[in-house]
């Protein structure tokens, strides 16, 4: 995790070279935003499927670090004081708080924009069929069927009352249809067919639930000096969440039997795939 981090750094220092015109507002957002925290478990994702497949590491890293800017986007934009209204993110004050709210919606636009000029890159992959897949696959997992159709759902669950059906679509667009995209898209690096990519997908659906899971556990009884942000947020909004619905031990148990069942998927590979085996072990047992 630490050389991913180190490496989605690198990528976006270079990738945001602050200009000298009057766009130097937007970038210092976009680098605050996007350079020096987090866990970069999406970008980890892609790199350890893309490694069962033999994929170059340096095509993978930019496959990564697209997925990285849409996520970080996702979060900027998530804080907002009209979405989660927060002000503390990867233990430094959000982005509208330190630069305002239109240079941070612009930086959001703009991270967005970035991932998917990077998978459609060239030095991404030499196959523009390749590019094209992986380009519609992050589409999807970010647009109204994926991550924006969740956080809809999200900002409803405050004033509704949803069962677990509900609540598990709801975390599934949200969070887990980008971690999935993760793996789909290190699988498309390697070339693997939609067939062959059905364990990997039930890997990855498995693990999104368990870390949304995870990420409202921590909201409960996490720290906020190792996490970063502001917690208790879901209780004080009334959102309706897994652990609203179960408890907190049943859904740890939850979590849990969602981690065993994403390694079962992984039965077909060997050694190779004790990465993907040791992130889904993380995503429960992190502190951040
Ligand atoms: C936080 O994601 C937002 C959710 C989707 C729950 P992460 O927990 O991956 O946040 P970072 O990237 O490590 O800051
Ligand atoms: C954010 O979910 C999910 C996305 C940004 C898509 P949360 O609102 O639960 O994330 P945190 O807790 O603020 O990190
Ligand atoms: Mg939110
Ligand atoms: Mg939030
Ligand atoms: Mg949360």
């Amino acid at each position: 995790m630490g050389r991913v981090a180190t490496a989605v750094d690198r990528q976006f220092d270079m990738l945001l070279e602050i200009p000298d015109d009057a766009r130097r507002k937007l970038y210092e957002a976009m680098r605050h935003a996007a350079i020096g925290g987090g866990k970069r478990l999406r970008p980890l994702l892609v790199m350890a499927t893309a490694r069962l497949f033999n994929v170059d590491d340096s095509c993978a890293l930019r496959a990564a670090t697209a997925v990285e800017a849409l996520h970080v986007y996702s979060l900027i934009h998530d804080d907002l004081p009209c979405m989660d209204d927060d002000e503390l993110r990867r233990g430094k004050p959000t982005t509208h708080v330190a630069f305002g709210e239109a240079a941070a919606v612009l930086a959001g636009d703009a991270l967005h924009a970035i991932a998917f000029e990077l998978l459609a890159d060239e030095r991404t992959h030499h196959d523009p069929f390749v590019r094209a897949e992986m380009t519609a696959c992050l589409a999807r997992a970010a647009g109204p069927s994926g991550m924006a159709g969740g956080q809809m759902m999200d900002l409803v669950a405050e004033k509704s009352t949803f069962d677990l059906p509900t609540v598990t679509r709801l975390q599934q667009l949200k969070t887990g249809a980008l971690i999935a995209a993760c793996v789909e898209i290190g699988a498309i690096l390697g070339r693997v067919n939609s067939e062959g990519r059905t364990s990997l997908r039930g890997y990855a659906h498995d693990l999104g639930l368990a870390f949304q899971i995870a990420d409202d556990i921590l909201d409960v009884e996490g720290d906020e000096e190792k996490a970063g942000k502001a917690l208790h947020k879901d209780a004080d909004a009334g959102k309706e969440t897994f652990l609203s619905l179960m408890g907190l031990e049943r859904a740890k148990d939850q979590a849990q039997m969602l981690v065993d069942q994403a390694k079962s998927h992984l039965k077909a590979y060997g050694a190779e795939a004790d990465l993907l085996r040791a992130i889904a072990e993380y995503t429960i047992a992190r502190d951040r």
